[in-house]
């Protein structure tokens, strides 16, 4: 169900369908809207797939049992050279062959970027949040100057893919074409919407109307992501390029290494990494029990992530005989998938990547009287997929434990903590432990920045001479 399904038709065209499904009431008012009015709302239902809504509504009308939590186990987590009792990987080897994927072109970069900067308080798509400590580079910047790094090294544009939402999409699109792009080849670029899900009265079993010509929907999920690729024709152009591999990432993290070649090397198998090469993720250490992350646990032998928000609080805090969180390996988004197995994913559709259920606040149209109801109570259900539901279905799924001062920085606040406050702090925390680790000496007051070029060379282990050296209480980018 995503927007670019929504081809040219009219409302009389796509009538019949709604209808079909069991939704005529949605057309309650069709007759009163304006021409362009009807033509904006026939491109919405176009974009709902009305084959399948009446068997999604009854799957997920009322709430699911709650899963068996207390047969998971804690996971199977790999750590490049193998200290703290995790499996070990040969770093040397894993980036060697995750450079060479990068070289031969196999690798493309992957950026959900659906959501507003809402609980940010930041009008606009979030990637567009000034970030860099010291620069004042956008989210997208960061990542962009790391993406072209790769590229000069490997003498290839490489693929960034960046889904939007039909919220953001318009936005997202104008802030790169003012700014050239960030330097970027066009080509380079592919921006391509997710779908969204309708809302429906669990009670009725009815989708809902925001306005007289509006469904009242969500974007569907950063699970989204396999579907939306598919029908914007962007799997099929991976294919055919000869990609082989995403390097997914979630745009709120500013440390994150964009492609990161010792896990893509891992991911695919190398330094004795056990990974079927399908989907691979990457963790660190939960900070303390209550932290806001999803969880990595295995159950039937199998490895998943359970939200934060499905997790019993006894397991959550539960500890081993040393004192440490049995559960500690959270889950920091950051992904990589193959494109042979993405394509199974969305072959095999909700077997693979379910739904997830909230029942919220919705307000509607109430069809008999024509008014708007703001419901002082949650009425009705909205649906979304999570990306990492494809974890299980992976004949061998990599967990890499990685550094959280070196690759995680999650910006959700305004202040406090996982916020922008923050995530400005440990860019700048990481740029001092860069320049300490080769030796330079750091005066006291600064701000710093690791560049695109910094930062991309300490992933590849590339030698990288600094382009300042920070005096006394300045704001640099090395
Ligand atoms: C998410 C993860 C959590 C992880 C944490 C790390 C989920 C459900 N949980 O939590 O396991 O530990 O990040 O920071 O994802 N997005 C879309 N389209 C959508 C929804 C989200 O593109 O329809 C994108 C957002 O732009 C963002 C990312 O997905 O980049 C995460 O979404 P968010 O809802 O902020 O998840 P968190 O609750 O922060």
């Amino acid at each position: 169900m995503t927007t670019s399904q929504a081809a040219v038709s009219t409302l009389e065209d796509i009538a019949p369908a709604v209808k079909g499904s069991g939704h005529g009431h949605l057309l309650a008012f069709a007759d009163t809207l304006t021409t362009a009015e009807k033509a904006a709302f026939a491109r919405e239902l176009a974009a709902i797939d009305w084959q399948t809504i009446p068997s999604v509504i009854k799957r997920y009308r009322k709430a699911g049992a709650a899963e068996a939590f207390g047969e998971f186990e804690p996971p199977v987590v790999c750590c490049v050279n193998g200290t703290k009792g995790d499996h070990g990987i040969d770093g040397k080897e894993a980036r060697a062959a995750g450079l060479e994927m990068i070289r031969a072109g196999k690798v493309a970069a992957l950026t959900v970027a659906g959501g507003q900067g809402t609980r940010l308080g930041f009008d606009g798509p979030k990637g567009t949040l000034p970030i860099g400590p010291a620069s004042g580079r956008t989210l997208f910047e960061v990542f962009a100057d790391q993406i072209k790094a790769a590229g000069d090294w490997a003498g290839r544009q490489i693929p960034w893919l960046i889904m939007t939402s039909p919220q953001n999409h318009g936005q997202t699109l104008a802030f790169f074409e003012e700014r050239d792009w960030l330097g970027l080849d066009r080509e380079q670029l592919r921006f391509f919407q997710q779908g969204v899900m309708p809302s429906f009265c669990p009670e009725t079993g009815r989708l809902l109307l925001a306005g007289k010509g509006h469904l009242a929907t969500n974007p569907d999920g950063h699970g989204g992501v396999v579907r939306a690729m598919s029908m914007s024709g962007e799997l099929d152009r991976l294919e055919r390029e000869g990609v082989e591999h995403l390097s997914y990432f979630q745009v709120d993290n500013p440390l994150v290494p964009p492609l990161d070649p010792v896990f893509l090397g891992s991911h695919a198998g190398a330094g004795g990494a056990p990974s079927s090469g399908q989907f691979s993720s990457k963790m660190v250490a939960k900070a303390a029990a209550s932290e806001k992350v999803g969880v990595f646990a295995r159950c039937d032998g199998k490895t998943r992530v359970v939200e934060y928000s499905d997790m019993p609080e006894a397991l959550s805090n539960a500890t081993d005989e040393n004192g440490k969180l049995r559960f500690e390996a959270g889950s920091v988004a950051i992904h990589a998938a193959s494109v042979a197995f993405l394509r199974s994913i969305e072959e095999a559709g909700e077997a693979a990547l379910p739904f997830h259920r909230a029942f919220k606040k919705v307000p509607y149209m109430d069809v008999m009287k024509g008014t708007l109801i703001e419901p002082s109570e949650p009425n009705a259900v909205k649906l979304e997929r999570f990306v990492f539901d494809a974890i299980p279905v992976a004949e061998q799924s990599l967990v890499l434990r990685v550094a959280r001062e070196r690759e995680f920085a999650p910006t959700k606040n305004p202040t406090g903590v996982d916020s922008v406050e923050s995530a400005r702090l440990m860019q700048s925390q990481r740029a001092e432990s860069w320049l300490r680790e080769r030796g330079h000496g750091v005066p006291g007051g600064c701000t710093l920045e690791l560049s695109g070029e910094a930062a991309w060379a300490d992933a590849a282990g590339l030698d990288y001479t600094p382009t300042a050296s920070p005096k006394p209480g300045q704001a640099v980018v090395l």
